[in-house]
């Protein structure tokens, strides 16, 4: 399988290191399209580290497009799940062969029956996009509180320290007892792989 074509979710508690992982996966990948939800100033220069940023999904869609076939880093700042499906809509026209870099993705893939189901265009990406040269690599503080799917159609899940019961089980098929038990005292910055299972 080909790297751009993995989907991969990082899971753990609030400031224990997950967007510096996502930050570090695609620190070298040519095609890199972000969704970055952190706007203002807790993140004035962005979490993901990309020189192209955008705030309006339009823009940021005249950009992919504009680089098609070529090396692409962008991320847009956005928390309206209707965003992505420009993005969406862009990767394709730009030929694909991209990752798309998806912090905080709470914003796109709520729990069913919560509040809202998953992205029409997320879903999409995270359970088909592996047919079209594109990946996913997301994040979340609780994964009690995204869409089961996202554990289901990710080939890898990295948890750093989780502790409340209910985001422990929604790991459950993930890692094995002994290990979600370990995940519940890890230290900052430290993860656990389901890669290594
Ligand atoms: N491996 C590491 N070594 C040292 N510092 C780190 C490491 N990983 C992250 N940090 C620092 O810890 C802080 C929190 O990291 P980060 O923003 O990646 O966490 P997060 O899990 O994404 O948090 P949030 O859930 O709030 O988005 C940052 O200031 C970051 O620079
Ligand atoms: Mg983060």
């Amino acid at each position: 399988m080909h790297r751009e074509s993995i989907v991969r979710g990082i899971v753990g508690l609030r400031r224990f290191g997950k967007s510096t992982r996502l930050r570090e996966l695609i620190r070298y990948e040519p095609r890199v399209i972000g969704w970055d939800p952190r706007v203002g100033p807790d993140a004035p220069r962005g979490q993901l580290g990309f020189d192209h940023r955008f705030y309006s999904a339009r823009e940021c869609g005249a950009f992919i497009r504009r680089m098609r076939g070529l090396p692409l880093r962008c991320a847009l700042h956005s928390d309206d799940p209707h965003d992505f499906a420009e993005l969406l809509h862009a990767a394709h026209d730009s030929g694909g062969n991209v990752i798309f870099a998806v912090d905080e993705a709470s914003t796109l893939c709520p729990r069913s029956g919560r509040v809202a189901v998953a992205d029409e265009s997320f879903a999409w990406v995270i359970s088909q996009g592996r047919h079209h040269r594109m990946g996913v690599i997301w994040t979340a503080q609780r994964p009690a509180q995204v869409d089961v799917l996202c554990f289901g159609q990710s080939e890898v899940i990295e948890s750093f320290r989780i502790r409340a019961r209910s985001d422990l089980e929604a790991l459950a098929g993930n890692f094995d007892r002994d290990q979600l038990k370990a995940i519940r005292h890890l230290p900052p910055f430290d993860f656990y792989s389901s890669e290594e299972n």
